[in-house]
Parts: structure tokens; C-alpha cells; sequence
């Protein structure tokens, strides 16, 4: 059987970063869902398509090729935003987590990060981690990660750009952003990578030998 790693957590906690290490060692499929969403904004943005009609971003999440994500691509701030308004529409939702669930079943194993993994699209993966960090810390992370990609950009921007995406994707109905009940919590504010990864690992560990 197949073993399904959940994890979630606000913009910029680093929870991707954890994500691609954890899967890279233990040799597991990773997805990345908040691409899902990115990926289907984008393509209504490049059809000309408005972001605003349920039905029609429904269809295009339906058609979405998983194969094809890449976050290079789709990384620009425009789309996040635009990703996080369609994410709001339950029937776009609802054609990604069919996408999801499909992919979380690959053997031997798999990690999906994004905002509802242990809440909604796998509620029985055998390990949850909510990885989260203060909005100063996320806006400060972001920042030098821009910085040293050579651009350059403001921290209050980024502050306040954090904050509202952390209140749309709490504030939603459908499928907010919250820790499951039984999800670890990894608070990453004064964590560093390499640490939350082996938080991340004794907890896998101990779930793998039950
Ligand atoms: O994680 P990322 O910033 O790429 O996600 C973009 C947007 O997609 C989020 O702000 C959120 O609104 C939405 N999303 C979601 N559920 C997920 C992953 C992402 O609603 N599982």
C-alpha cells in the first residue's frame, strides 16, 4: 500500500523547500497542489479567460495536465494572486482534489504539500506535518529569496501581500487553511532548513515502522 505524506501550511513557511527534501529521501512522488491552482490561473490569464466565472475556470481545472507543472514557470506573484481567487470556487476545487487524490496513490509513497492535504484531499495519510512561521519571518524569506534571485524588492509590500493571502486562504469557506487535529506542528521561525527536515524525519520514521 501506498503511504501518503500531508503537508501543509500558510505562503511562504518553507514548506515547499520541505517537501522536495523529504521526497527526494525517501524516494517518494512529490506535488506540489498550490501549482494545481497556479496552473489553471495561468492558463485562464493566457486564454484571455476571466478569473472570475466558476464555470468556466472549472472547465479548464478539469483539462489540467499534472505532468506539465512547473514552478519556474508559474512562480510570478500575478499568478499566486489570481491562483488564490480561483481557489475560492468549489467546483475548480473540486476537479484539482480529483486530480490530487490520483496522484497521492502512486506507489511506493507520496508527498503533497499545500493547504487542505491532511484536512481535505488525504484525511488518512499516516503522517501530517503543519509547517508554518510568523508573517515577519515568511516576508523576510521571500524577500532574500528575490533579492538573491536579483531583484529587488520591498518588505512591506511582501508583509502585506502575506497577510492577505494568509486571510483569504483561512477565511474561505470551502476548505480553509488549518491544521488537522492530528497534524505535527512545525514552527519554522527560528527553525532552519536542515532542522525542520529532521523534525520532519524522526516523526516519518516513527510513522513508517508502526
Ligand atoms: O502555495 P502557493 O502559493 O503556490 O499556492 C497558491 C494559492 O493556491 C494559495 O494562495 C491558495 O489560495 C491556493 N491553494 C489552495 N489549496 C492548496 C494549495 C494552494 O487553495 N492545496
Amino acid at each position: 500500500m501506498t503511504f501518503t505524506i500531508a503537508i501543509d501550511g500558510p505562503a511562504a513557511a518553507g514548506k515547499g523547500t520541505l517537501s522536495r527534501k523529504v521526497a527526494e529521501a525517501y524516494g517518494f512522488h512529490h506535488l506540489d497542489t498550490g501549482l494545481t491552482y497556479r496552473a489553471t490561473a495561468k492558463a485562464l490569464i493566457d486564454r484571455g479567460l476571466p478569473l472570475d466565472n466558476e464555470a468556466v475556470a472549472a472547465d479548464v481545472a478539469r483539462t489540467l495536465d499534472l505532468g506539465g507543472l512547473d514552478r519556474n514557470v508559474l512562480s510570478a506573484h500575478e499568478i499566486g494572486e489570481a491562483a488564490s481567487k480561483i481557489a475560492v470556487m468549489p467546483s475548480v476545487r473540486r476537479a484539482l482534489v480529483e486530480a490530487q487524490r490520483a496522484f497521492a496513490i502512486r506507489e511506493p509513497g507520496t508527498v503533497l504539500d499545500g493547504r487542505d492535504i491532511g484536512t481535505v484531499v488525504c484525511p488518512e495519510a499516516p503522517v501530517k506535518l503543519y509547517v508554518t512561521a510568523s508573517a515577519e519571518v515568511r516576508a523576510k524569506r521571500r524577500r532574500d529569496e528575490i533579492n538573491s534571485a536579483g531583484g529587488s524588492a520591498d518588505f512591506d509590500t511582501i508583509l502585506a501581500d502575506i497577510v492577505r493571502r494568509d486571510e483569504r486562504d483561512s477565511g474561505r469557506s470551502d476548505s480553509p487553511l488549518r491544521r488537522a487535529d492530528d497534524a505535527h506542528l512545525l514552527d519554522t521561525s527560528e527553525m532552519s532548513i536542515e532542522a525542520a527536515f529532521s523534525a520532519a524525519k524522526a516523526i516519518i520514521d516513527a510513522a513508517l515502522k508502526h
